[in-house]
Protein backbone atom coordinates (compact mmCIF):
# COMPACT_ATOMS: atom_id res chain seq x y z
CA UNK A 1 0.00 0.00 0.00
CA UNK A 2 1.52 3.36 -0.34
CA UNK A 3 0.47 6.37 0.89
CA UNK A 4 -0.31 9.59 -1.25
CA UNK A 5 -0.69 13.21 -0.45
CA UNK A 6 -0.44 15.26 -3.44
CA UNK A 7 -2.76 15.63 -6.47
CA UNK A 8 0.52 15.55 -8.81
CA UNK A 9 1.98 12.14 -7.30
CA UNK A 10 -1.34 10.39 -7.48
CA UNK A 11 -1.66 11.53 -10.74
CA UNK A 12 1.51 10.32 -11.87
CA UNK A 13 1.59 7.05 -9.69
CA UNK A 14 -2.04 6.55 -11.65
CA UNK A 15 -0.85 7.44 -15.23
CA UNK A 16 1.84 4.40 -14.56
CA UNK A 17 -0.69 2.06 -13.63
CA UNK A 18 -3.07 3.33 -16.53
CA UNK A 19 -0.67 2.81 -19.29
CA UNK A 20 -0.44 -0.65 -18.07
CA UNK A 21 -4.15 -1.19 -18.60
CA UNK A 22 -5.18 -1.65 -14.98
CA UNK A 23 -8.06 -1.19 -13.84
CA UNK A 24 -9.10 1.60 -11.24
CA UNK A 25 -12.00 1.36 -8.34
CA UNK A 26 -12.12 4.29 -5.91
CA UNK A 27 -13.37 4.14 -2.74
CA UNK A 28 -14.44 7.91 -1.41
CA UNK A 29 -14.16 8.56 2.01
CA UNK A 30 -13.98 10.70 4.72
CA UNK A 31 -12.11 8.21 7.03
CA UNK A 32 -12.93 7.03 10.41
CA UNK A 33 -13.28 3.88 8.68
CA UNK A 34 -15.44 1.14 9.94
CA UNK A 35 -16.57 -2.65 8.73
CA UNK A 36 -18.99 -0.46 5.85
CA UNK A 37 -16.12 1.17 4.35
CA UNK A 38 -14.09 -2.38 4.79
CA UNK A 39 -17.08 -3.83 2.61
CA UNK A 40 -16.56 -1.17 -0.29
CA UNK A 41 -12.50 -1.32 -0.52
CA UNK A 42 -13.15 -5.30 -0.64
CA UNK A 43 -15.86 -4.91 -3.15
CA UNK A 44 -13.69 -2.62 -5.21
CA UNK A 45 -10.82 -5.03 -4.90
CA UNK A 46 -12.92 -8.03 -6.38
CA UNK A 47 -13.74 -6.01 -9.32
CA UNK A 48 -10.68 -3.85 -10.12
CA UNK A 49 -6.97 -4.78 -10.45
CA UNK A 50 -6.07 -1.68 -8.16
CA UNK A 51 -8.17 0.16 -5.69
CA UNK A 52 -7.46 3.69 -4.83
CA UNK A 53 -8.78 4.94 -1.28
CA UNK A 54 -9.55 8.42 -0.68
CA UNK A 55 -9.54 9.42 2.54
CA UNK A 56 -10.50 13.59 3.30
CA UNK A 57 -12.72 15.09 5.27
CA UNK A 58 -14.61 17.75 2.99
CA UNK A 59 -14.84 21.02 4.45
CA UNK A 60 -17.52 22.28 1.79
CA UNK A 61 -19.79 19.34 2.65
CA UNK A 62 -20.09 20.43 6.07
CA UNK A 63 -23.34 23.09 7.22
CA UNK A 64 -22.19 23.01 10.98
CA UNK A 65 -18.33 24.81 11.58
CA UNK A 66 -18.91 22.65 14.88
CA UNK A 67 -20.40 19.23 12.97
CA UNK A 68 -16.59 19.55 10.79
CA UNK A 69 -14.47 20.19 14.00
CA UNK A 70 -15.49 17.41 16.18
CA UNK A 71 -15.65 14.63 13.01
CA UNK A 72 -13.88 12.02 13.99
CA UNK A 73 -10.29 11.51 12.03
CA UNK A 74 -7.27 8.78 12.92
CA UNK A 75 -5.39 8.49 10.05
CA UNK A 76 -2.80 6.32 11.31
CA UNK A 77 -5.75 3.91 12.58
CA UNK A 78 -7.33 3.76 9.02
CA UNK A 79 -3.97 2.95 7.17
CA UNK A 80 -2.99 0.11 9.34
CA UNK A 81 -6.63 -1.22 8.93
CA UNK A 82 -6.51 -0.89 5.33
CA UNK A 83 -2.77 -1.78 4.33
CA UNK A 84 -3.48 -5.50 3.73
CA UNK A 85 -5.94 -5.08 1.11
CA UNK A 86 -5.66 -1.52 -0.15
CA UNK A 87 -3.23 -0.70 -3.25
CA UNK A 88 -3.34 3.48 -3.26
CA UNK A 89 -4.54 5.52 -0.34
CA UNK A 90 -5.08 8.94 -1.22
CA UNK A 91 -5.08 11.02 1.75
CA UNK A 92 -4.30 14.97 0.70
CA UNK A 93 -4.25 18.53 3.67
CA UNK A 94 -7.69 20.44 2.89
CA UNK A 95 -4.65 23.11 0.84
CA UNK A 96 -3.96 20.59 -1.75
CA UNK A 97 -7.69 20.29 -2.70
CA UNK A 98 -8.68 23.77 -2.15
CA UNK A 99 -5.58 26.08 -3.02
CA UNK A 100 -8.35 28.51 -3.36
CA UNK A 101 -11.95 28.75 -2.35
CA UNK A 102 -14.16 26.27 -4.62
CA UNK A 103 -16.80 28.07 -6.74
CA UNK A 104 -18.33 25.70 -8.73
CA UNK A 105 -22.04 25.27 -8.62
CA UNK A 106 -24.26 22.20 -9.00
CA UNK A 107 -28.04 22.03 -9.62
CA UNK A 108 -30.14 18.44 -8.65
CA UNK A 109 -33.09 19.83 -9.21
CA UNK A 110 -35.47 16.98 -7.15
CA UNK A 111 -33.05 15.13 -5.87
CA UNK A 112 -31.76 17.74 -3.40
CA UNK A 113 -35.05 19.59 -2.21
CA UNK A 114 -35.91 17.13 0.26
CA UNK A 115 -34.02 15.19 3.49
CA UNK A 116 -30.76 16.09 3.69
CA UNK A 117 -31.14 18.98 0.73
CA UNK A 118 -33.37 20.31 3.09
CA UNK A 119 -32.08 19.73 6.61
CA UNK A 120 -27.92 19.92 5.27
CA UNK A 121 -28.06 23.39 3.00
CA UNK A 122 -25.40 23.31 0.57
CA UNK A 123 -24.13 19.48 1.67
CA UNK A 124 -25.21 18.26 -1.76
CA UNK A 125 -23.05 20.86 -3.70
CA UNK A 126 -20.10 20.22 -1.39
CA UNK A 127 -20.20 16.36 -1.66
CA UNK A 128 -20.68 16.99 -5.82
CA UNK A 129 -17.68 19.35 -5.46
CA UNK A 130 -15.47 16.87 -4.12
CA UNK A 131 -16.41 13.81 -5.75
CA UNK A 132 -16.31 15.61 -9.36
CA UNK A 133 -12.87 16.78 -8.58
CA UNK A 134 -11.69 13.05 -7.62
CA UNK A 135 -13.27 11.65 -10.44
CA UNK A 136 -11.24 14.14 -12.42
CA UNK A 137 -7.32 12.94 -10.62
CA UNK A 138 -8.23 9.23 -10.41
CA UNK A 139 -10.51 8.67 -13.45
CA UNK A 140 -11.68 5.17 -12.37
CA UNK A 141 -13.19 2.49 -13.89
CA UNK A 142 -15.84 1.91 -11.19
CA UNK A 143 -16.41 4.40 -8.14
CA UNK A 144 -18.10 2.88 -4.49
CA UNK A 145 -20.33 4.41 -2.13
CA UNK A 146 -22.66 3.06 0.26
CA UNK A 147 -26.33 2.99 0.07
CA UNK A 148 -26.76 4.04 3.68
CA UNK A 149 -26.51 7.93 1.95
CA UNK A 150 -29.11 6.87 -0.34
CA UNK A 151 -29.64 10.49 -1.42
CA UNK A 152 -26.25 10.71 -2.00
CA UNK A 153 -26.05 8.04 -3.97
CA UNK A 154 -28.69 9.39 -6.35
CA UNK A 155 -26.78 12.74 -6.29
CA UNK A 156 -23.87 11.34 -7.28
CA UNK A 157 -25.64 9.22 -10.35
CA UNK A 158 -27.18 12.45 -11.66
CA UNK A 159 -23.78 13.92 -11.36
CA UNK A 160 -22.42 11.42 -13.47
CA UNK A 161 -24.98 12.01 -15.85
CA UNK A 162 -24.50 15.58 -16.22
CA UNK A 163 -20.67 15.23 -16.26
CA UNK A 164 -20.26 12.31 -18.73
CA UNK A 165 -18.17 11.45 -16.78
CA UNK A 166 -16.63 7.46 -18.00
CA UNK A 167 -16.90 5.86 -14.32
CA UNK A 168 -19.62 3.16 -13.13
CA UNK A 169 -21.22 4.16 -9.80
CA UNK A 170 -21.37 0.72 -7.59
CA UNK A 171 -24.21 1.00 -4.78
CA UNK A 172 -22.98 -1.21 -1.87
CA UNK A 173 -25.49 -2.61 1.07
CA UNK A 174 -25.48 -1.19 4.33
CA UNK A 175 -23.50 -2.95 6.79
CA UNK A 176 -25.07 -2.92 10.09
CA UNK A 177 -23.50 -3.47 13.91
CA UNK A 178 -25.04 -7.06 15.76
CA UNK A 179 -27.77 -4.36 17.44
CA UNK A 180 -28.78 -3.30 13.78
CA UNK A 181 -27.14 -0.09 13.84
CA UNK A 182 -26.09 1.23 10.41
CA UNK A 183 -22.41 1.46 10.67
CA UNK A 184 -21.13 5.34 10.24
CA UNK A 185 -18.04 6.95 11.16
CA UNK A 186 -20.30 8.94 13.51
CA UNK A 187 -21.46 6.34 15.60
CA UNK A 188 -17.73 6.65 17.55
CA UNK A 189 -19.34 10.01 18.83
CA UNK A 190 -21.86 7.87 20.66
CA UNK A 191 -21.54 6.23 24.17
CA UNK A 192 -22.61 2.17 24.03
CA UNK A 193 -25.50 3.38 26.02
CA UNK A 194 -26.32 5.89 23.23
CA UNK A 195 -25.55 3.27 20.24
CA UNK A 196 -28.24 1.08 21.44
CA UNK A 197 -30.56 3.53 21.75
CA UNK A 198 -29.79 4.72 18.27
CA UNK A 199 -30.27 0.77 17.11
CA UNK A 200 -33.55 1.47 17.93
CA UNK A 201 -35.09 3.42 15.40
CA UNK A 202 -33.75 0.61 13.01
CA UNK A 203 -36.09 -1.74 14.89
CA UNK A 204 -38.80 0.89 14.95
CA UNK A 205 -39.13 0.99 10.82
CA UNK A 206 -38.49 -2.29 10.43
CA UNK A 207 -41.31 -3.33 13.15
CA UNK A 208 -43.39 -0.41 10.47
CA UNK A 209 -42.40 -2.38 7.74
CA UNK A 210 -44.12 -5.67 9.69
CA UNK A 211 -47.03 -4.06 9.74
CA UNK A 212 -47.98 -4.89 6.16
CA UNK A 213 -50.13 -1.89 5.66
CA UNK A 214 -50.09 -0.38 2.32
CA UNK A 215 -51.01 3.10 4.02
CA UNK A 216 -48.21 5.03 4.20
CA UNK A 217 -49.72 7.98 7.00
CA UNK A 218 -50.54 5.17 8.91
CA UNK A 219 -46.82 3.80 9.02
CA UNK A 220 -45.39 7.11 9.15
CA UNK A 221 -47.56 8.16 12.11
CA UNK A 222 -46.64 4.40 14.05
CA UNK A 223 -42.81 5.20 13.92
CA UNK A 224 -43.58 9.55 15.02
CA UNK A 225 -45.42 7.37 18.36
CA UNK A 226 -42.45 4.66 18.65
CA UNK A 227 -40.07 7.14 18.21
CA UNK A 228 -41.18 9.76 21.20
CA UNK A 229 -40.83 6.89 23.19
CA UNK A 230 -37.07 7.45 23.27
CA UNK A 231 -36.62 11.09 24.65
CA UNK A 232 -32.94 11.47 23.74
CA UNK A 233 -33.96 10.75 19.62
CA UNK A 234 -35.43 13.82 18.10
CA UNK A 235 -36.19 12.57 14.43
CA UNK A 236 -35.74 15.10 11.80
CA UNK A 237 -37.75 12.83 8.75
CA UNK A 238 -38.51 9.60 7.80
CA UNK A 239 -40.50 9.28 4.29
CA UNK A 240 -40.89 6.69 2.30
CA UNK A 241 -39.70 7.23 -1.70
CA UNK A 242 -39.63 5.73 -4.84
CA UNK A 243 -36.00 4.60 -4.99
CA UNK A 244 -35.45 6.10 -8.46
CA UNK A 245 -37.29 9.17 -8.38
CA UNK A 246 -36.80 9.91 -4.85
CA UNK A 247 -40.21 11.47 -4.83
CA UNK A 248 -42.74 10.41 -1.73
CA UNK A 249 -44.57 7.30 -2.18
CA UNK A 250 -48.32 7.66 -1.08
CA UNK A 251 -49.05 4.20 -0.99
CA UNK A 252 -47.38 0.93 -1.39
CA UNK A 253 -50.24 -0.96 -3.23
CA UNK A 254 -49.02 -1.51 -6.83
CA UNK A 255 -45.52 0.83 -5.57
CA UNK A 256 -42.65 -1.00 -6.99
CA UNK A 257 -39.02 0.02 -5.37
CA UNK A 258 -39.34 1.58 -2.36
CA UNK A 259 -37.02 2.59 0.42
CA UNK A 260 -38.14 4.08 3.30
CA UNK A 261 -35.09 7.05 4.31
CA UNK A 262 -34.72 8.37 7.75
CA UNK A 263 -32.87 10.97 9.69
CA UNK A 264 -32.60 11.48 13.48
CA UNK A 265 -30.37 13.22 16.33
CA UNK A 266 -29.34 10.96 19.30
CA UNK A 267 -28.19 13.65 21.76
CA UNK A 268 -26.22 15.72 19.59
CA UNK A 269 -25.23 13.07 17.33
CA UNK A 270 -27.05 13.31 13.88
CA UNK A 271 -27.68 10.46 11.97
CA UNK A 272 -29.37 8.39 8.57
CA UNK A 273 -30.51 5.00 7.64
CA UNK A 274 -32.43 3.42 4.82
CA UNK A 275 -34.71 0.44 5.22
CA UNK A 276 -36.04 -0.93 2.06
CA UNK A 277 -39.80 -1.48 1.48
CA UNK A 278 -40.24 -3.36 -2.06
O1 LIG B 1 -20.03 9.58 2.02
C1 LIG B 1 -18.99 10.20 2.35
O2 LIG B 1 -18.21 9.74 3.18
C2 LIG B 1 -18.70 11.54 1.72
O3 LIG B 1 -19.84 12.27 1.52
C3 LIG B 1 -17.89 11.42 0.39
C4 LIG B 1 -18.66 10.71 -0.68
C5 LIG B 1 -16.59 10.68 0.67
C6 LIG B 1 -17.53 12.81 -0.12
O4 LIG B 1 -16.80 13.53 0.81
Amino acid sequence: MILIETIEKLKEVLFRIKSNGKTIGLVPTMGALHEGHISLIKKAKSENQVVVLSIFVNPVQFDKPNDLERYPRDLEKDLLLVESFTDIVFAPSVKEIYPTEPTEKYNFDELENIMEGVSRPGHFNGVAIIVKRLFDYVQPNRAYFGEKDFQQLAIIRKLVEQTKDDVTIVACPIVREPNGLAMSSRNQLLSFAKRNIASKVYGIINKSKALGTPNVKKISEFVLTEVKKFELVKLDYFTIINDATLQPVESLEDAKGVVACVAFSVGDVRLIDMIRFK
